[in-house]
Parts: C-alpha cells; sequence; structure tokens
C-alpha cells in the first residue's frame, strides 16, 4: 500500500510561489520600462521563456491534461464548471504572452508603441495570474483534495512525475528554478518564502 505523505495539490501550490516570484520580477519590469520609457530586452525575454516553459509546460500542462480531466471523470462539469474557467484562463495568458513577445520584439526595433504595448500587457498578465491562482487555491485545489481519492491522489502525482521526465527527467524544471532565482537576484525581487528544494519539493521531480 503506497502512503500520500501529500496532496498533489501541493507540489502545483509550491509551482505557485516560483511562478508569483516571476510575476513580481514582470512587474517591475513594467515599472522600470514606463518610469525609462525603454524595455530592458533580455530580462524581458527571460521573464517569457520561464511563463512559457516553466508556467505553461510544466506547471499548466500538469493541470490541463491530468487534474482537470480527473476531476471532471469524477464528477466536476466539463462545461461551464470551475476547470473550464480555468483552461480558458489559461487560453487567455498564452495570448497575453504571445502579445509580450510581439512588443518585445517590435520595442527593440525601435517602436515606442511596441514599449506602451508591453507594459499593457506585462500589467494585465500579471493580473490575470495572480487572481487564477487565487482561485485555484481557495476553491479548485480544496475541492480536488475532497473529491479525490488516495488512489486518485496517487496516480496524479504519478502523472506529474510523467510531466517532468517528458522534460528530460527534470532538468528543464530546475533549469527554470535557477532562471527564476537569477531573474528575481537581477531585479531585486524576493525569493518565495516555501524552500522549493526542500524535502516536499516544488515539483515531482525533486520528491526523488
Ligand atoms: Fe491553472
Ligand atoms: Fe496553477
Amino acid at each position: 500500500v503506497e502512503v500520500i505523505f501529500m496532496f498533489p495539490t501541493d507540489l502545483l501550490k509550491n509551482e505557485h510561489r516560483v511562478i508569483e516570484q516571476v510575476l513580481c520580477c514582470l512587474e517591475k519590469l513594467a515599472e522600470r520600462c514606463d518610469r525609462e520609457g525603454h524595455l530592458d530586452k533580455p530580462a524581458a525575454e527571460r521573464a517569457l521563456d520561464f511563463l512559457r516553459i516553466f508556467a505553461d509546460g510544466c506547471h499548466h500542462a500538469k493541470e490541463e491534461r491530468h487534474l482537470f480531466p480527473l476531476l471532471e471523470a469524477r464528477g466536476v462539469p466539463r462545461e461551464r464548471g470551475p476547470t473550464a474557467v480555468m483552461r480558458c484562463e489559461h487560453d487567455q495568458g498564452r495570448r497575453h504572452v504571445a502579445a509580450m513577445t510581439e512588443a518585445v520584439r517590435g520595442a527593440a526595433a525601435g517602436h515606442y508603441d511596441d514599449v506602451t504595448e508591453f507594459i499593457a500587457e506585462a500589467r494585465a498578465y500579471v493580473r490575470l495570474l495572480r487572481d487564477h491562482i487565487t482561485k485555484e487555491e481557495r476553491c479548485l485545489f480544496p475541492l480536488a483534495n475532497q473529491a479525490l481519492s488516495s488512489a486518485d491522489q496517487g496516480a496524479l502525482l504519478a502523472a506529474f512525475e510523467k510531466v517532468e521526465d517528458e522534460k528530460e527527467h527534470g532538468k528543464v524544471h530546475d533549469l527554470y528554478l535557477h532562471l527564476a532565482d537569477d531573474l528575481a537576484d537581477d531585479l531585486q525581487v524576493p525569493h518565495p518564502e516555501v524552500n522549493i528544494t526542500g524535502p516536499v519539493g516544488c515539483c515531482s521531480h525533486s520528491l526523488r
């Protein structure tokens, strides 16, 4: 019998802390951009790279491919339920990331409109994701912890681990944890409270 010592949603929560760290970085970038009228292109590109690979590729993938379908299989309505709202917000986030990527390109070519576009998109994205994370942690995750059996929880942890394994055995995940810390140091943003490399880990990979 496998003993479940943590909820899969705890892993997701720890990933949220890392994502929030990068949201603070993005907020700071937008603030500076607003004050100085020019965009720090390398820092913006690193933040966007993190959002694409870690936030979307690692984190949203675990939710969309595994957590949401399992909840729906256990009775959460697929249409118009909380998982539908979360999917829709992930899509909105992707559109903001695409718009920011375009804006960075234009700003680097000297288009001032793209500088203001970047600021607006960055602020909208930060608002969206913070709100999204709050909804998941206050509503969806407690619901999941209740609705899923311990066998479900175990299967979910194993599925999360597989998501990491697909990415060069967690190497990609670790790489982006470092990127988040380096970017925060460069922009003087504090690191999150949780010890992301401790026994609880921030991904299934660090459980090994
Ligand atoms: Fe989500
Ligand atoms: Fe999430």
